[in-house]
C-alpha cells in the first residue's frame, strides 16, 4: 500500500488521517453536546471537559498535518464520472467546509477556554490550566480573562458544531449513495485494504 494518492485511490497516509480524525471528531461532537447540555454531575462534567480539550487539541494538530499532506501529495483520486454540476459543487463545498471546521472547532474551543477566568491565576480558588492529557499546558493567548470573548467563542463553537453535523450528514449520505446506488469506487477508495481496480 503506497503512502501517496493515485488517480484511483487514496494513499495510506490520507486514509489513516481521514478515519482517525473521523472517529475523534464525531466522538468530540457527541461528548461535547452531552457534557455541555445533559450532564449535571459536576465532577464528571469537569473530567469530560478536560478530556474533550485534550482530544480537541490532537484534532487541531492532525488537521494541520492533514492539510499540509493534502498539499504535498496533491494527486488526489479523480472526480467520480457522470456527476451533475450541482453534485460536483455540493461535494466541493462540503469538503472545503469540513476542512475549515477541522480548524474552526478546535480554535474556537481553545480561545473560549483561554478567555475564561477559570484558567487565570487567582480568579478562582482553583486554577484550571488548559492541559493536554495532563502532560503539557496549551498557550493562553487571551489573558486576562474576557467574558465577551468567551461568550463569542462559545457561540462560534456551538454554531459551528451544528454546521458540522449538517455537513457530516450530507457527506455520509453522499458516500453511501456512491456505494449502494451508483455502485462506484468512491467509498472503497477511502477504505483501508478495500479492493479498487488499479
Ligand atoms: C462515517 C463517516 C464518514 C464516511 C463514510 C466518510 C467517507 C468519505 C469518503 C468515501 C471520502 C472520499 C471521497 C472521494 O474520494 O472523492 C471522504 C473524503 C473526505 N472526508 Fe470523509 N467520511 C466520514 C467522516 C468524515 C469526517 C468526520 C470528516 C471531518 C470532519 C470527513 C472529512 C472528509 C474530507 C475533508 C474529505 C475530502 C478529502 C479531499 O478531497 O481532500 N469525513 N470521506
Ligand atoms: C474538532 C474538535 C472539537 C469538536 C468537534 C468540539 C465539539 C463540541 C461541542 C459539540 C460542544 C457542545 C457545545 C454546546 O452545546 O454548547 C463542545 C463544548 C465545549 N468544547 Fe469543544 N469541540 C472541539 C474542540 C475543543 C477544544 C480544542 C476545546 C478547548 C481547548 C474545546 C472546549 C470546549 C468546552 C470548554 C466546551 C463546553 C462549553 C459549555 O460549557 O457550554 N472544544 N465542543
Amino acid at each position: 500500500m503506497s503512502a501517496h494518492n493515485t488517480p484511483r485511490r487514496w494513499g495510506w497516509v490520507a486514509k489513516t488521517l481521514h478515519w482517525v480524525m473521523a472517529i475523534l471528531i464525531i466522538g468530540l461532537a457527541v461528548v461535547g453536546t452531552l457534557m455541555a447540555n445533559f450532564i449535571n454531575d459536576m465532577a464528571l462534567q469537569f473530567d469530560l471537559t478536560q478530556q474533550h480539550k485534550s482530544f480537541g487539541f490532537v484534532v487541531f494538530t492532525l488537521a494541520l498535518i492533514r492539510i499540509i499532506w493534502r498539499w504535498l501529495s496533491p494527486a488526489v483520486p479523480n472526480e467520480p464520472e457522470n456527476q451533475r454540476p450541482w453534485e460536483k459543487t455540493a461535494s466541493h463545498i462540503t469538503h472545503y467546509g469540513l476542512y475549515a471546521l477541522m480548524l474552526v472547532m478546535p480554535l474556537s474551543g481553545w480561545m473560549m477556554s483561554s478567555a475564561s477566568a477559570l484558567n487565570d491565576p487567582g480568579a478562582y480558588p482553583v486554577q484550571v490550566k488548559n492541559m493536554v492529557f495532563g502532560i503539557f499546558e496549551m498557550p493562553d493567548p487571551v489573558y486576562p480573562a474576557n467574558e465577551t470573548l468567551e461568550k463569542l467563542f462559545h457561540t462560534i463553537h456551538a454554531y459551528s458544531s451544528y454546521l458540522l453535523a449538517i455537513l457530516l450528514i450530507l457527506h455520509i449520505a453522499g458516500s453511501l449513495k456512491h456505494h449502494f446506488i451508483l455502485r462506484d469506487s468512491v467509498l472503497r477508495r477511502m477504505v483501508p485494504f478495500a479492493k479498487v481496480d488499479e
